[in-house]
């Protein structure tokens, strides 16, 4: 999809479709109000019939508007002005872009930013449409033989800006939103193919083109026999069960000035869980397939940068595996010696995400950086604590959680930070190695697993994003989020405005 700005009066747009919003009930915004005066009235008319009531989620399209010089007007409902916050706005948004594809129109300009949604700015309104637009057309058919695709597919959004004078920093902003969409959907792509064909030597080979692409990246696979040699035995032991060689995926953006520490992010990529000899009950075993969808946001993540070409140096480090039963596979109650020389004893071979992590972070010790933050699909406990809607945020240092904090409301990607108290470490107690894998009980599951993982993190500002309820969609709507691209790349947008702030 292509995306512009422009300002200028509504009834003035030579246009395929004009997009004009409708307040509950039958209450015209101000851009619909000023085209239907040019109009003689005409929308006033329709909505005194009681044609469209402007709830949301309805919309109503007009050919031959009297007088009119677009094409098409679509009307859409946009709710109750004084409930307007950012879910309903982008459910506007949403309903429009699908509306609009539907149409006919393969181009569209859409006067939806005077809306009034609560303590947002323009600025946001526009980057928002741009995601919410796209979002609604994502669609992963890369493996259907038929391709349900419409005949005429919305090619062109124009999207008005009240003032001639907000275009150059609207254009800006549609510029971010972009780069953005561009990155969510890339992990939405990686997160969505299917296990036989995303194994961790595929997500190396992706990696390996998103590099060759942007000249600015560089990648460095590191292979099982190096691994081997660091000592990174609690990323091996997971991966031994499986066929499908584990990778260390290393993407190197150094856009910064050359003392600046990076900012480092470390993705959770096993490619299928299975649980391995503690194998998992069959039901929904295939959403096993996003359990790689930490690493697809590292790789999406960076892929925004790229594009946006921040002046920040950033590492990506992804540690992918396979977690398989089979007769090579680690079984509950082996011990093995992380890369950081804590012993671990594996009691349970599901909770594979933080053997892989320990090693990846300690790893990344060398790189001495800025601050840390990894990103899995980590615990099932996570869903029951949260749900479905913010990612669980654990950090060990509070002006990093503020940082994320801050991002989520600019991004709309929503954390809810849960505790690292000392308090649960206890659980973790072994009386065979320094730590076991995973607790006696159930209790605190997300934290414990946070817990875990903080043993290993204590050299720098580390924070970790439990995914497991945001990374994908289940049920009829199945399919991965994306997430949290937004909320990443806009904590690096954020570094970047830091930095320029503290050169000026
Ligand atoms: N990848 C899963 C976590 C998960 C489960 C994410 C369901 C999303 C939906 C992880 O590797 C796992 O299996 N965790 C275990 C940990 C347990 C053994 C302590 C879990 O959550 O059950
Ligand atoms: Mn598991
Ligand atoms: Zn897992």
């Amino acid at each position: 999809m292509e995306f512009t700005v422009k300002s200028g009066n509504p009834e003035k747009q030579r246009t395929a479709c004009l997009v004009l919003g409708v307040y509950e009930s039958r209450r015209l915004t101000p851009a619909a109000e000023q085209f239907d005066s040019a109009c003689g009235g005409y929308l006033g008319n329709l909505l005194r019939r009681g044609d469209l009531e402007g709830k949301l989620g309805q919309s109503l399209l007009l050919f031959n508007v009297p007088e009119a010089l677009c094409e098409r007007v679509l009307l859409v409902g946009c709710g109750r002005e004084r409930e307007l916050d950012d879910r309903r706005f982008r459910q506007i948004l949403n309903h429009t872009a699908t509306a609009l594809n539907d149409s006919g129109a393969t181009e569209a300009t859409v006067y939806l930013t005077d809306l009034a949604v609560k303590s947002r700015d323009l600025h946001w309104k526009l980057r928002q449409s741009v995601e919410a637009v796209e979002e609604a057309l994502y669609r992963f058919d890369a493996l259907k033989s038929k391709k349900d695709a419409p005949r005429r597919p919305l090619r062109r959004i124009i999207l008005s800006v009240p003032h001639r004078r907000e275009l150059a920093a609207a254009e800006s902003m549609v510029r971010e939103g972009i780069a953005m969409v561009s990155g969510v959907n890339f992990a939405k792509d990686l997160g969505n193919m299917p296990p036989n064909r995303c194994h961790p030597t595929w997500l190396a080979e992706q990696a390996q083109a998103l590099a060759r692409e942007f000249p600015t990246l560089q990648t460095q696979i590191l292979e099982e026999v190096e691994m081997a040699q660091l000592g990174m035995n609690a990323l091996l032991a997971v991966s031994q069960g499986s066929a499908q060689p584990a990778k260390l995926i290393r993407l190197d953006y150094r856009q910064g000035p050359s003392e600046q520490k990076p900012y480092v992010l470390v993705g959770k990529g096993v490619t299928f869980d299975s649980g391995g000899i503690s194998l998992k009950p069959g039901e929904g075993m295939d959403e096993m397939k996003f359990d790689m969808c930490g690493a697809a946001s590292v790789l999406g993540t960076l892929r925004a940068c790229v594009e946006l070409q921040l002046p920040l140096n950033v590492i990506g480090l992804i540690p992918a595996v396979e977690n398989m039963p089979g007769s090579q596979a680690t079984r509950p109650g082996d011990i093995v010696t992380s890369l950081s020389g804590q012993t671990i004893e594996i009691l349970n071979t599901d909770a594979e995400g933080r053997l892989i992590l320990c090693d990846a972070l300690t790893y990344v010790e060398r790189d001495e950086p800025a601050a840390v933050i990894d990103i899995a699909t980590l615990t099932g406990a996570c869903i029951v604590a949260l749900g479905r809607h913010p990612h669980g945020l654990f950090s060990n240092h509070p002006p990093l959680t503020h940082a994320l904090q801050t991002a989520a409301h600019a991004s709309g990607d929503r954390v809810w930070e849960m505790p690292l108290w000392d308090d649960y470490q206890e659980a973790l107690d072994s009386n065979f190695a320094d730590m076991a894998n995973v607790a006696g009980n159930r209790d605190g599951g997300a934290i414990i697993a946070a817990c875990f993982l903080a043993r290993f993190t204590k050299k720098f500002h580390w924070a970790h994003l439990d995914i497991a309820g945001t990374a994908w969609k289940t049920g009829k709507a199945k399919g991965a989020t994306g997430r949290p691209v937004p909320l990443l790349t806009q904590y690096l947008l954020d570094r970047a405005a830091e930095q320029r702030r503290e050169e000026a």
